[in-house]
């Protein structure tokens, strides 16, 4: 305990001592910043040279991870120990992507080879699917999915899709998450239930959102196909018994399992509607990817190691600097939901205020996420990164190269992405501003207006994520990265990242207030609460 006190003390010290420092002059004074500060991990190239941390702020953080213990707790976790203490469950995700014959064990129970079953049984019905052999209770093959699922069983399938999916797919997938039946309304448009395969997704098979938007799809399917729709309906859920209570046959009912989180169940068979969607080629190398940066976190010594020095590089900003906001920018358009992604995963994970021991947590925990495209976000809320009264570090994701778009586009993405991140580092001087000015004629009073007005302050922190191309593999490592980085945050705070309790009590509000809403007796609630249930109950 006294060396993690010592350890958290001298990140403090180190914080402290960067606030005089300007970010572009720890080049000069440390030679070998480069080569510290941005390394290659399974296909992957990071920089985190533009950090607000010298080279003794990094070796704080590094010392904070050691006293912290964050070899042995990731030994903990890939050895299958009840690391999610809350509710007495291991976390796995790797044993889903980890090559053939891995061994792992989740409390002590062997679980590759069902992983193993697992992943075969989805390859066999997305292999059927796309070839026609498994088709539509007509006869016709499949051309659409509707997936449903929200949160974990949502998001990830939702980026990957649109991170890889091939311009003109042989089979489309449409996702409906949201319990506004404006979604699945705009889902269904124009499907036709004959060769629309409908797969609901969800970990408990109890989420409101999912029933009902599973409910309002088998609706759909009987309205057109009678009783024989149910045969277009697929379930992925930890808890088969209750999607086969749902009317899923047997055989169409993909399980997995209680040592799967959902925001890190991607891995799983809730993957299985981008593996129909993608083919399962593609859907393997996404595994094998994420395998490869798992091998890296685990091998890799903490001062080489991706995902240790990218959750260090975010805590030295939301710890030592007092940084409670960070913005993730994919500069790749197929990335879009990457920050929608990394809101669950993070601040779901880790937006926790008490230990595992039930006592108050000693440091701030999760940074709020936020993020867009580039270039879009620029033309949104860049002007606030550069130029706003608070300091939010940046994370920006790119891909070298790509075959998509017109020849050009992409130099000039790329020019953009990297021109900001010196931007928000360099900044301008009054005094370079000044001296533009007044070179253009500007009178001397109008100058001492303009120019604080278009300073920009710099020495504002990014990190980059440099993907060589946008490939399923790469995609895996990404994700696989951020995974592990949340992890070693966790451990870092004392808290239990794999655990969601903060979710619980608007579900049990929720689930009251409709049964006021439909008319029932009223209940005690604020003032503000009763009032709005009596104008809008029907
Ligand atoms: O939002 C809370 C949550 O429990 C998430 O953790 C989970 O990913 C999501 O709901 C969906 O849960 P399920 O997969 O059980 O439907």
């Amino acid at each position: 305990m006294a060396e993690l006190a010592a350890a958290w003390s001298r990140l403090d010290a180190a914080a402290r001592e960067t606030e005089a420092i300007r970010i572009q002059d720890c080049f000069t004074a440390e030679p070998d910043r480069l080569a510290r500060m941005t390394l290659d991990a399974a296909g992957l190239f990071l920089d985190l040279s533009k950090q607000a941390w010298t080279a003794a702020g990094l070796d704080a953080a590094l010392s904070l991870a050691a006293a912290a213990g964050v070899e042995a707790q990731r030994a903990r976790l890939f050895a299958g120990e009840a690391v999610n203490t809350s509710e007495d469950r291991a976390v796995l995700h790797p044993a889903l992507r980890a090559p053939r014959g891995a061994a792992f064990a989740a409390k002590g129970q062997p679980v590759s080879s069902e992983v193993e079953a697992g992943r075969a049984a989805m390859r066999a019905f997305a292999d059927g699917v796309r070839s026609g052999a498994i088709a539509g209770a007509a006869g016709k093959p499949f051309r659409k999915v509707l997936h449903i699922g929200i949160g974990g069983s949502d998001l990830g399938p939702r980026l990957v899709w649109e991170a890889l999916r091939p311009l003109d797919p042989q089979i489309e997938l449409r996702f409906t998450a949201n319990v506004d039946g404006a979604e699945i309304a705009a889902a269904l448009e124009g499907l036709d239930p004959a060769e629309t395969l409908v797969v609901a997704v969800s970990k408990t098979f109890t989420t409101l959102e999912t029933m009902a938007n599973a409910e309002a799809a088998r609706a759909w399917l009987r309205a057109a196909l009678g009783e024989a729709g149910d045969a277009h309906l697929v379930a992925v859920s930890a808890n088969p018994q209750a999607a086969q209570a749902f009317g899923v046959p047997a055989e169409r009912v993909f399980a997995f399992w209680d040592w799967v989180g959902g925001r890190y169940s991607i891995w799983s068979a809730v993957g299985l509607s981008c593996a129909v969607g993608l083919g399962w080629e593609r859907f393997q190398a996404f595994l094998d990817g994420a395998a490869e940066m798992d091998a890296h976190f685990v091998a890799a010594p903490m001062a080489r190691n991706a995902p240790v020095l990218l959750a260090l590089a975010h805590l030295f900003n939301r710890n030592g600097l007092s940084r409670p906001i960070r913005a993730v920018v994919p500069y790749a358009q197929r990335l879009r939901l990457f920050p929608a992604f990394l809101q669950q995963l993070e601040m779901e994970s880790n937006g926790k205020r008490v230990t595992p021991q039930g006592l108050p947590s000693m440091h701030h925990t999760a940074a709020s996420v936020f993020g867009d495209a580039g270039t879009n976000g620029q033309h949104a809320f860049f002007q606030l990164l550069h130029q706003g009264t608070d300091v939010i570090p940046v994370d920006l994701v790119a891909v070298a190269e790509t075959d998509e778009g017109p020849a050009g586009m992409h130099a000039k993405l790329l020019a953009n992405v990297l021109a900001q991140a010196e931007a928000l580092m360099v900044g301008r001087t009054e005094d370079d501003v000044r001296a533009e000015l007044a070179g253009k004629g500007m009178a001397p009073a109008a100058v001492d207006v303009l120019a604080p007005q278009r300073t920009f302050p710099g020495n504002r922190p990014s990190s980059l994520i440099l993907l060589d191309r946008l490939t399923p593999e790469r995609l895996g490592a990404l994700i696989a990265l951020y995974e592990h980085k949340t992890f070693v945050e966790g451990v870092i705070w004392g808290i239990n990242s794999f655990d969601q309790w903060g979710v619980e009590l608007g579900k049990t509000l929720a689930v009251r207030i409709l049964a006021e809403l439909e008319g029932g007796a009223p209940l005690a609630h604020d003032p503000s609460t009763t009032a709005l249930i009596e104008r809008l109950r029907r």
